[in-house]
């Protein structure tokens, strides 16, 4: 029986507590005892205290009465996933000590309408260190785990690559020093390993959408639209920051379902030093033409062509000064991230956990760590180092100022 936990890691997205529960539900349904990582990789490195007594809690239906609580009410396996209705965020009340839990059926009930990660998530320094490690590995051994699927971003899944490959010698090490037995060298001898890429900010190469991005590419939509009437009644100009990291795609992809007279992206920096005349030009022609709102979308990772930071502010400067509008700056924030997931980001997440729980099922000492993938509508298998080198090609491209290449590696929407 493969015993396999989930864990997510980095920042949240939506659609993230959609994987989890597709992974225990694919899992049981294929015969895999299932689990959870509490707090990302953290709660790998905490494992389960031996004083942590699991407290069993009653079958409990009604969950709409503890909103985001855990519920025990299994009809397959014997779970103990617990009520932890703490905000708290390292002292759950009932599962304090245990970070790593066994979670049934009806423990991920619902989940996929939920925002955010119901079983949390922390950026480890722990994990990052060799002792680190060591320990991860010791409390997945301890509690017979052979596979895990994580959900994050590129930092995580390359993460939990490195995890793997060191695995072997982490088992050494632990033997070495005592702390697990032949036996268990035996029966851990590689760790399964699958991604799947929880990122708001669709900056994931290889695949055509990360998990998340569509409920935000959705908020900055409806903000765009609500920004438009009030800007529309005062003839306003609004200058909107959105979140993407280093990516575009969110600006990009924002004007384009919400509208936009000017927009600024990492990938494509305006081409000429005096942007600023480009932009007020382009607006001016708009104004003249009887428009009464002006919107410019600022990706909060926009530079100029040398690489220098174009701020929100700054571009409400410029437009104040030179053409006179009364000008706004919005930033859209975490609002972007956090709150229910919409449609695409429950069936996407559905869809590449059972994919996710089959290359487990199919993974050999000799396939590479797989992330899950999409394209044209079909879920895909791809090396996840590939993926991840590609993505870094990106970032280079951008540093060495080659912003075509950077375009045309991060995918058609940027090459149209
Ligand atoms: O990667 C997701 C993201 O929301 C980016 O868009 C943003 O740059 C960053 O995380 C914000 O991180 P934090 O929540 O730690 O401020």
């Amino acid at each position: 029986v493969m015993k396999l936990a989930v864990l997510t890691s980095g920042g949240d997205s939506a659609g993230m507590n959609a994987v989890v529960r597709a992974v225990v539900k694919a899992g049981i349904l294929k015969g895999c005892e299932t689990y959870v990582v509490r707090e990302g990789y953290e709660g790998l490195v905490r494992g389960n205290s031996d004083e942590a007594k699991p407290e069993k809690v009653a079958p409990h239906r009604d969950s709409s009465a503890y909103y985001g609580s855990f519920v025990h009410n299994l009809r397959f396996g014997d779970g103990e996933l617990l009520r932890d209705g703490t905000s708290d965020h390292f002292a759950g009340r009932t599962l304090r000590g245990r970070y790593i839990v066994r979670v049934g059926w009806d423990d991920v009930r619902g989940w996929f309408a939920q925002g955010g990660t119901l079983i949390g998530t922390a950026r480890s320094a722990a994990f990052r260190t060799i002792e680190g490690r060591l320990s991860a590995a010791q409390n997945l051994i301890k509690e017979g785990i052979d596979a895990i699927a994580v959900c994050g971003g590129d930092g995580s899944l390359t993460g939990a690559d490195v995890f793997r490959a060191e695995w072997p010698k982490l088992v050494a090490e632990l033997h070495k020093q005592g702390r697990i037995t032949a036996e268990q060298v035996q029966r851990h001898g590689f760790l399964k390993i699958v991604g799947l890429v929880g990122s708001i900010d669709n900056d994931m190469s290889m695949t055509d959408m990360t998990i998340g991005a569509p409920t935000a590419l959705h908020r900055i939509c409806e903000a765009i639209d609500n920004i438009d009437s009030t800007a529309a009644s005062h003839s306003r100009a609004f200058v909107v920051e959105v979140m993407g990291r280093n990516c575009g795609w969110l600006a990009l992809m924002g004007s384009v379902s919400g509208g936009a007279d000017y927009i600024l992206l990492p990938e494509r920096p305006p081409q000429t030093d005096s942007w600023e005349d480009e932009m007020c030009k382009l607006i001016h022609n708009h104004r003249e033409a009887g428009k009464r709102k002006t919107i410019v979308i600022v990706a909060e990772g926009a530079h100029d062509a040398n690489l220098k930071p174009i701020h929100a502010d700054y571009v409400k400067d410029v437009l104040i000064d030179r053409l006179g509008l009364d000008t706004r700056v919005t930033t859209l924030g975490h609002t972007q991230r956090g709150g229910r997931p919409c449609a695409f980001d429950r069936i996407l997440p559905t869809l590449q956990g059972v994919e996710a729980v089959d290359a487990l099922l199919e993974s050999t000492p000799e396939t590479p760590s797989y992330m899950i993938g999409v394209h044209e509508n079909k879920m895909t298998r791809i090396p996840l180092m590939e993926a991840v080198k590609m993505t870094h090609e990106v970032t280079e491209a951008i540093k060495v100022k080659d912003f075509d290449r950077a375009m045309a590696l991060r995918g058609p929407e940027f090459r149209e």
